[in-house]
């Protein structure tokens, strides 16, 4: 049963250009919220949509000698593809010029002047088109707009005005009681003093264009864009005609916003809604700007980020997972194409691409691709399974705290750990003793289950990727009706199911700089102290067949080899590259130790080292031709 309702909107975006890569971080971090929020059992109102009005929209429609209609629509046209490539599950897109707001605006229009708080006056000041703000002479900055700092224009005409003064200690009195209303706390702090430092009542029509919705009982005006633009949150939730669901959902629960538009949502929004009698959203939370290379987005610098086109070469889910894992919520965050690299290899590519491979891969090989039932816990298992369930109590306890980057870090986290206990618990080893078979079972079974729970975890962020390994890991519940809590227990994990060829979920990015800058290891000459044969003993050499070599991208001395052991295949880098091609490595049987602690060597893991005679420059490997794989080596 659904009891908990939960309203989240995104800014309505202007058709006035296509949207770049700071508008798709908007959208993909509501997104994320709701999806969270509908995991977490609540019924989610998820609205975007467009903001069609105003001058700047007529304007751009008049240079490209087409009507404003015919301009927006082919611009939202883009808005709708981009969210559908982005994954992003709003429940409605609402467009200004549709005939439901429409109808909202001019009725809420003329409650508030037949209530006196709209009345007619001359103005004369000026007027940010980019911006559509109106500012006082003390307010420009050089005679610029404080905001975008270009231009103004001088206004001059009749208009309406809407008593904001009138509501003015009323708003301050209600967010100073409310401290969660607007957030960050900073923003919070520059909202109240720019409240202290008194409001004037505000122009809401303008009548020197018509590309706006007319005032119904004066229709040479047009309701000014942002009064227009902000009542679509009540539109889209049925204020004027679906009094149940506007029951259901409002009063909103968060609108996320840019930075710069904190003003208009904490101050004209919430007192528009105090003229009709309506509750005030709960939340404004002001998000950070996304900016490129430290550098602000725009035309004429050349640096506007295209989001299509970063999806199309590099997946949805690795762009969210960056937007969402590299910005803190509230402040701004930098892309730049070799950070995101470095995450999708680091993070995607390795730590969980890694860990669904090798669990995939060691349930396929040693147990006929079957979760067979797991035997007794011992204390490393318990371990991963109270830190999975401390991880999902964290997200949650993060998610809750819109804390989204370091909800991931702890999943990671989680996931790291998980690795890690594949090496500590080596089930290549259990493997081949007929007699460890219940202990493998145990293990393999922590590894799926582990899988599991992050899978559901990460929905939210990457909602195509957490279904692929669900399907993967062969779970046949249907993914889509997981709820948190099918993560919060340790065990949920069916026994007996299949799990597929492991597929690579994100491959990695090779031709493009990598995460690990770490140099490579050189081979140094060493000072031998004596050993004890014991000692040598420790040393696990064995014949091991190359099945598969390829070079290292941008690292000239380094191969990347798939060796196989008999009955396990592992990856190794060597530092031979300079001496042998791939294609003379594959089907030679070298020698290897195959117990050397892993090292990362341009972020790809090297499980064992291959020993290789050299001298003067010269460098022979130690083959035994004529031994199978596996063989030790004494
Ligand atoms: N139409 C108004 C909003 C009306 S809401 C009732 C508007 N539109 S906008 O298209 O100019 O901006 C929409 C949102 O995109 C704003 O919240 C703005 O902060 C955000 N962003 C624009 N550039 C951005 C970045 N570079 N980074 C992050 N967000 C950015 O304002």
């Amino acid at each position: 049963m659904q009891s908990k309702s939960f309203y989240i909107t995104t800014p309505i975006y202007y058709p006035s250009d296509r949207l770049h890569i700071g508008h798709a971080y908007c959208t993909t971090l509501a997104d994320t919220i709701a999806r969270y929020k509908r995991l977490n059992g609540f019924d989610v109102f998820f609205l975007t949509g467009s903001d069609e009005h105003g001058q700047k929209i007529q304007r751009k429609a008049q240079e490209q000698q087409v009507t404003p209609i015919a301009y927006v629509d082919k611009i939202v046209a883009t808005f709708q593809h981009l969210w559908k490539q982005l994954h992003i599950s709003n429940d409605d897109f609402i467009r200004t010029t549709e005939k439901r707001h429409y109808d909202l605006v001019q009725a809420i229009f003329q409650k508030i002047y037949d209530q006196g708080d709209i009345y007619k006056a001359a103005y004369e000041g000026w007027y940010c088109t980019p911006c559509e703000t109106f500012w006082l002479e003390r307010q420009l900055n050089d005679g610029k707009c404080p905001d975008c700092g270009r231009p103004v224009e001088m206004v001059q005409e009749e208009s309406y005005f809407f008593r904001m003064s009138k509501y003015q200690d009323r708003l301050l009195k209600y967010i100073e009681e409310n401290p969660d209303f607007i957030q960050p706390i900073s923003r919070r702090n520059e909202m109240i003093n720019f409240i202290k430092s008194g409001l004037e009542d505000l122009c809401v029509s303008r009548t020197t264009f018509d590309w706006g919705i007319p005032v119904p009982f004066d229709t040479k005006h047009v309701v000014y864009v942002w009064f227009d633009a902000l009542s679509n949150y009540i539109t889209a939730a049925g204020y004027l005609n679906d009094r149940e669901k506007f029951a259901k959902y409002w009063p909103a629960d968060i609108h996320l916003v840019g930075k710069e538009i904190v003003r208009f949502h904490s101050i004209i929004w919430p007192i528009m809604l105090m003229a009709l009698g309506i509750e005030l959203p709960k939340m404004v939370y002001g998000h950070g700007w996304l900016v490129v290379e430290g550098d602000k987005m725009s035309k004429s610098k050349g640096n506007v980020i295209d989001p299509l086109a970063l999806i199309d070469e590099f997946g949805a889910d690795a762009i969210r997972y960056f937007l969402l894992r590299e910005i803190t919520l509230g402040s701004d965050g930098n892309f730049s194409r070799d950070a995101l690299i470095n995450r999708i290899n680091a993070d995607l590519a390795n730590d969980l691409g890694n860990l669904l491979h090798r669990t995939l891969n060691m349930i396929g090989r040693f147990n006929d691709g079957i979760i067979l039932a797991p035997g007794a816990m011992e204390s490393i298992d318990n371990e991963l399974a109270t830190l999975a369930r401390n991880t999902v109590a964290g997200y949650e306890r993060y998610m809750d705290r819109l804390e989204i980057n370091a909800a991931l870090k702890e999943v990671w986290a989680l996931i790291s750990r998980t690795n890690k206990y594949i090496d500590e618990t080596a089930p290549w080893s259990l493997a081949k003793d007929p007699n460890q078979q219940e202990r493998l079972n145990t293990v393999l079974y922590s590894l799926a289950e582990t899988l599991r729970i992050v899978s559901i975890l990460i929905s939210p962020y990457m909602p195509a990727t957490a279904p692929k390994i669900w399907s993967q890991l062969g779970i046949r519940t249907d993914f889509a009706k997981m709820q948190l809590q099918d993560a919060q227990q340790w065990g949920g994990l069916e026994v007996g199911i299949k799990v597929a060829q492991p597929q690579p979920i994100f491959p990695r990015i090779e031709d493009k700089p990598v995460a690990d800058k770490k140099p490579v290891p050189e081979i140094q000459p060493v000072q031998t102290p004596e050993v004890s044969i014991d000692e040598f003993a420790k040393m696990d050499l064995r014949v091991a067949k190359v099945i598969a070599a390829e070079k290292v991208a941008k690292a000239d001395k380094l191969l990347k080899l798939l060796v196989d052991l008999g009955d396990e295949q592992r990856t190794i880098v060597s530092g031979i590259a300079q001496h042998y091609t791939p294609e003379e490595l594959v089907g030679k049987n070298v020698v290897m130790i195959i117990n050397l602690k892993p090292a990362k060597i341009r972020g790809i893991e090297s499980r064992g080292m291959v020993l290789a005679a050299s001298c003067d420059g010269k460098l022979t490997l130690v083959t035994a031709p004529d031994m199978p794989a596996g063989s030790k080596v004494k």
